[in-house]
């Protein structure tokens, strides 16, 4: 079988310094979609620089009252105004978002399984049909996918079924890369599993940063990765890494308890914003970040 196991970066050309062009139109790889795709991914991805935040707080659907989550209402609309993109559940959506938010809507679809069997985790379905996610105007589709576990060819199954549905109405889908406890969280498993969702139609790709090699992750993946936070790190810390992944060609951050847990969320939010955006290196931002914070005191 072809290349197998000769996914080495020392053997592979990642041309990292010369951008993949898209004619015509502003998004990675995403220059010869339909009208209403390329529409909604303009509502994601802002226009003039390529470059999203969403705000992820999907967390609850199989965590349940994730710190920093367990009151949407008190915690999240603040942070509302900063952001880009929603990145949350369908009962979330409905119970607490107003619906003359102008943000754009990331939604979660797939689930299925809960902490309480970690064992399980990998074990997800679809959690949201097409039609669901149209009277609830999602621009993206968001589900997990386990490369490597037991569930591998379950989870990929479910990725190109909502891919399948999603293209007939012009929804893109989100591949989010699952790093499962066996998994280490390698520029070379994230070039296999992103590159893998991006071949059978992924629209969007969420994968971790790596402190090695993170430009050939973005490079060999023809569509816009996002960044996920991940765990709680200091917040000049995760400020530095929302910068590097966009200065090595991530397409922004889809980032949750580095903001929502922060002592202080919408300064942090606003300093995120700050990298994305504003051009802001991450010891700008973090000056941003404690003026805020102190502002707020
Ligand atoms: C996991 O529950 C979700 O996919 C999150 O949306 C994702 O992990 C991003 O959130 P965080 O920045 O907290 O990792």
């Amino acid at each position: 079988m072809a290349d197998l196991d000769g996914t080495q970066a020392e053997q592979k050309q990642y041309f990292s310094d010369v951008p993949q062009e898209s004619p015509g139109y502003f998004l990675k790889g995403s220059h010869q979609y339909d009208w209403g795709l390329k529409n909604r991914l303009a509502k994601v991805f802002n226009p003039a620089n390529g470059r999203t935040i969403m705000l992820a707080f999907d967390h609850g659907y199989f965590q349940g009252p994730t710190t920093g989550l367990e009151r949407v209402d008190q915690t999240i609309l603040p942070l509302e105004p900063y952001c880009d993109c929603l990145m949350l559940t369908r009962g979330i959506q409905r119970s607490i978002i107003p619906a003359s938010t102008q943000k754009a809507i990331a939604l979660r679809a797939s689930g299925g399984t809960s902490m309480a069997r970690p064992d399980e985790l990998s074990n997800e379905s679809l959690a949201c049909s097409i039609e669901e996610a149209i009277r609830l105007n999602a621009s993206v589709l968001a589900v997990q996918v386990f490369i490597g576990s037991v569930h591998e060819r379950q989870t990929i199954s479910n990725l190109t079924r909502l891919i399948d549905q999603a293209n007939r109405y012009g929804i893109a889908v989100m591949g989010v890369v699952a790093v499962g406890r066996e998994m280490a969280r390698t520029a070379r498993y994230f070039r296999l599993a992103t590159r893998i969702m991006a071949e059978l139609g992924a629209h969007i790709l969420k994968c971790y940063y790596t402190d090695e090699d993170f430009d050939s992750i973005t490079s060999c993946c023809p569509v816009p990765i996002v960044i996920a936070g991940g765990k709680k790190i200091p917040e000049l810390d995760a400020l530095k890494m929302a910068y590097n992944a966009c200065e090595q060609g991530a397409s922004g951050v889809d980032m949750g308890r580095n903001i929502f847990q922060s002592d202080a969320p919408v300064p942090m939010m606003r300093a995120v914003r700050g990298v994305v955006h504003g051009g802001m290196k991450p010891d700008e931002a973090y000056q941003m970040y404690q003026d805020l914070k102190a502002e707020q005191a």
